[in-house]
Formats: structure tokens, C-alpha cells, sequence
């Protein structure tokens, strides 16, 4: 094997490696068993040194109950399926007619159990409750205690926040998604017995609290249904308040990058900003979102990384470098037109992408099969919309662009390509029948 081979496996296997352990906001993430990931809403566990994820099933496409999944990972990347965590009861609040989401697991060192809280609801999300389950081990799997009004109000979205010296809290979405509140749980963790605060008429759901340097951070997202909007926290010294003003933990026209929050993890100094990207047509296909959460600027704000890994040990994060390929530089075609607006990068974009019209990007540098390429899109219509992609004139791929709610506010979609070292031309369009989104730009990632 001479040098250049050995050099250029050598530089083949480093990519392997390290997009073994890379986080792509947006992609669909895969199992060790290779299915895609289904843990909407999600609640993260850590037992020693292995990690637990919980989350929504949403494999039928159904906002109905199928199952509260649980993942085990020792990295937080790679995640293998375990048995389900939770599954439904015929008869009662946990039925596959009813609603289980947002489930969250805290440990009971008292009692040695795991104790799992979840928004327990109809299907019509009339009923308004909490459900409690409980067992021996991380992924149960668990027995279903009750669902219930805590303190006889309604509890919408919620988690559960366990502070330092293992006093609990259910953070939750009350009457009728008006008040946010913030109750302590009894020492079983079985129920709820006082509210610690309450913030009047704010209007949040989706909640998550972490603690930084002795500062609760409360996050949370506005009510507009499956939409997103943009997600915002809060901080006070006690979680008794009183709490500050509500701040954007991203640039509001993004809408938290199309995501609503689930969980919040530190990181070291930071944190993991844990969304869901939600597709309500087609529930299952909705993506994780995670981005790092930094405190660089005193408060914190999500880092839109489009790949990224992080060193748990550490507790830092790592953004993956690449190179910017303008869409208004490609060879355009048919009905394809440059737009100008300042919001694109170069003041440039390329529209009308579909009906025949499309841009082929050449020149676009590849070190390998499987690189990750961000597209950079504008989508101003009330719908989702999609590109195909075509490397060096083989098969097309077809990416979902979301909704990015009008304007010319960019937005970020992963896609694996499969690119030849050196030179490659890409080209986007849609078929016939559509239009693509407007495309900005592209960033081929090199290296972490
Ligand atoms: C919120 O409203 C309740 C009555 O609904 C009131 O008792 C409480 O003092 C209010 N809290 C704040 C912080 O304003
Ligand atoms: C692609 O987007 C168009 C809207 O532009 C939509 O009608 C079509 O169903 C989408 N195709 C897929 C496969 O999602």
C-alpha cells in the first residue's frame, strides 16, 4: 500500500470515526439495530455511566398511545432500543385511545425506584392530567400507578425537575395552558403537594429546568399546537421565584429552529438544547433537534451547529467545520431565477427550483462517501416543501424542507451524499409537479 492509499484511508477511517459520534440536528436518527429513533418528547436518565432515553412512540403516525420507549446509550449518540418502558392498559388512562407524551423518569434514592411522570390525557385533551409509574430498573418495564388533576387543576405539558438535594418538582402547563406552575412532589414521588411557583398568564408548555451555578433556567415554548415558535427561558434564584422576564434562547424569526423544547441537559457549562421537530401529518418522521446551549454571552443561547459532538467528560462541544458553496455561484437552468434579499448569504439565492427549473453546484470539494452537506433554504409558504439532490448525475435523494413560516428566514436540512474525492457537481430541483424552497447556500462538512 503506498502513502497517498494509506493516507487517504487513514483520512476516510478518521471521518468514519468521527461521524460515528456526531449529533446532526434534523437527520434521521437510527438505532444500533438501524430502525429510525421513536422517542418524541423527550426525558433523558442517567444510572452510573449509561444514559436513558424515554420517549413517545409516534411509530404509527398517531398522536395516540403505543408506547413510552426507552434507549440506552453510554455516549449519548449511539442508542440501542431496550423493551418498552411503558405500554398501554385496555380500561384505562393509558389505553391506545388515550394520550401518554412528554414521559419523564427521576430516581427515588429513598425507595431505590425509578418513577416515571407523563401528561395522561384523552384523545380530545379534555381530561388534562398527570400519570405516574414506577419500577426496579431504568427501562421497567413499568407499573402504572394513576393519572390525575395534581391539586385538582389541569396538567398539560409537563417534566419533572429533581434538584441537588433530591427534592422533586412537576413543572407543568395548567389551567387551560394559561398558568405555568411549578409543584413539589412528596418524598415517594407520587404525588404533587404544593405549588412552589406560579407564573400567571404566561402561557408556556413544553418546560424543562436545568441548574447553572446555583441559577434555575426554566425553558419553554409558547402554545400554537404542533407549530413551532420561539422558545424562550427564564431565571430565578429559587424555584420558588420570583422569575425574570422571559428572554429568546434564539433568533425569534427561526422559531427555535423549527423545534419545540423537551428536555435541557447540562453540559459542563453548557447545556444540550434537547427539541423535537414536529410533523404532525406524519408524527413518526418528526426529528430531534439537539443543540448545544452556550452561556458565552451571560445567558444561554442555542448554538445552530449543523453537525456537532460534544465531550461529555469535559462537558464541552465541538462544531464540525466545512465550506460554503453559494447557490447563486451553480449553472442555473430553466425556470430557475436568482433572488435578492440581504437575509440570503451573499445577498443571493436561487428560487424557482422545480417545474423544470434547477442549479447544479460544480466544483463541490468531497473527501468521501456518507459526507454531511447542510442545505440552506428559504421556505415562505404555509407548507413543507422538498429538493431533490443528484451527485454527479446519479440518482436524486428528495430532502424536506419545513416550513419556515414566510419571508426569507433560513433554515438548515441535513443530508448524507454519497461525493467522490475531489471535484463533484450537485444539482437541485423538485419534480415536475412542485416547486423546491428558494435555495441560499450549501456547507459541505470536512471535519469536527
Ligand atoms: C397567580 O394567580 C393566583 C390566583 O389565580 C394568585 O393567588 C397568585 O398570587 C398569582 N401569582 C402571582 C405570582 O401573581
Ligand atoms: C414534496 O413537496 C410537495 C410540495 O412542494 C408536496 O406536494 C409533496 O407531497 C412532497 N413530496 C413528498 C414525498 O413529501
Amino acid at each position: 500500500m503506498g502513502p497517498y492509499l494509506r493516507r487517504f484511508i487513514g483520512i476516510l477511517s478518521a471521518l468514519a470515526a468521527t461521524y460515528a459520534a456526531v449529533i446532526v440536528p434534523g437527520a434521521t436518527w437510527t438505532d444500533t439495530s438501524g430502525n429510525v429513533i421513536q422517542a418524541h418528547g423527550a426525558g433523558i436518565l442517567k444510572v452510573g455511566s449509561q444514559y436513558y432515553w424515554f420517549g413517545e412512540d409516534k411509530s404509527l403516525n398517531s398522536a395516540l398511545f403505543k408506547a413510552v420507549s426507552c434507549y440506552q446509550s453510554s455516549d449519548l449518540v449511539t442508542w440501542s432500543r431496550q423493551n418498552d418502558a411503558l405500554t398501554p392498559i385496555a380500561g384505562t388512562m393509558i389505553s391506545t385511545s388515550n394520550i401518554v407524551e412528554r414521559p419523564k423518569v427521576i430516581f427515588n434514592t429513598a425507595n431505590s425506584e425509578y418513577v416515571m411522570w407523563f401528561h395522561s390525557d384523552t384523545s380530545n385533551y379534555g381530561a388534562a392530567e398527570v400519570g405516574v409509574a414506577t419500577a426496579k430498573s431504568p427501562c421497567g418495564p413499568y407499573n402504572y400507578k394513576s393519572s390525575f388533576q395534581p391539586l385538582g387543576a389541569q396538567s398539560r405539558d409537563e417534566s419533572l425537575f429533581q434538584d441537588s438535594d433530591g427534592t422533586a418538582y412537576l413543572l407543568y402547563a395548567s389551567d387551560n395552558n394559561q398558568n405555568f406552575k411549578i409543584s413539589k412532589l412528596d418524598a415517594n414521588y407520587y404525588n404533587v403537594v404544593s405549588v412552589t411557583s406560579q407564573l400567571n398568564g404566561s402561557t408556556l408548555e413544553a418546560p424543562g429546568v436545568l441548574k447553572r451555578n446555583g441559577v434555575y433556567y426554566l425553558f419553554a415554548s409558547h402554545t400554537s399546537g404542533w407549530a413551532p415558535n420561539p422558545n424562550k427561558f427564564f431565571t430565578a434564584s429559587s424555584l420558588a421565584g420570583p422569575w425574570s422576564t422571559q428572554a429568546d434562547i434564539s433568533p425569534e424569526a427561526v422559531n427555535t429552529y423549527f423545534s419545540q423544547n423537551a428536555f435541557d441537559m447540562p453540559l459542563g457549562s453548557n447545556a444540550i438544547y434537547m427539541g423535537d421537530r414536529w410533523r404532525p401529518d406524519v408524527l413518526g418522521s418528526s426529528t430531534y433537534i439537539w443543540y448545544p446551549l452556550s452561556w458565552s454571552t451571560g445567558v444561554p443561547q442555542i448554538v445552530a451547529a449543523d453537525v456537532w459532538s460534544f465531550d461529555l467528560t469535559a462537558g464541552t462541544y465541538t462544531a464540525a467545520t466545512g465550506t460554503s458553496y453559494e447557490a447563486e455561484s451553480g449553472t442555473i437552468s430553466g425556470s430557475a431565477t436568482i433572488l435578492s434579499d440581504p437575509s440570503f448569504s451573499g445577498g443571493k439565492a436561487v428560487g424557482y427550483l422545480g417545474h423544470g427549473g434547477s442549479v447544479m453546484l460544480n466544483n463541490v470539494q468531497g473527501i468521501g462517501a456518507n459526507q454531511w452537506v447542510s442545505l440552506y433554504f428559504a421556505n415562505g409558504d404555509s407548507t413543507w416543501r422538498n429538493t431533490t439532490v443528484s451527485v454527479n448525475g446519479g440518482a436524486s435523494v428528495l430532502v424536506d424542507q419545513p416550513n419556515t413560516g414566510g419571508g426569507h428566514v433560513l433554515l438548515s436540512v441535513p443530508v448524507k451524499l454519497n461525493l467522490k474525492s475531489g471535484a463533484n457537481s450537485i444539482t437541485f430541483s423538485a419534480n415536475q409537479a412542485n416547486y423546491a424552497a428558494d435555495l441560499d447556500k450549501i456547507i459541505v462538512y470536512t471535519a469536527m
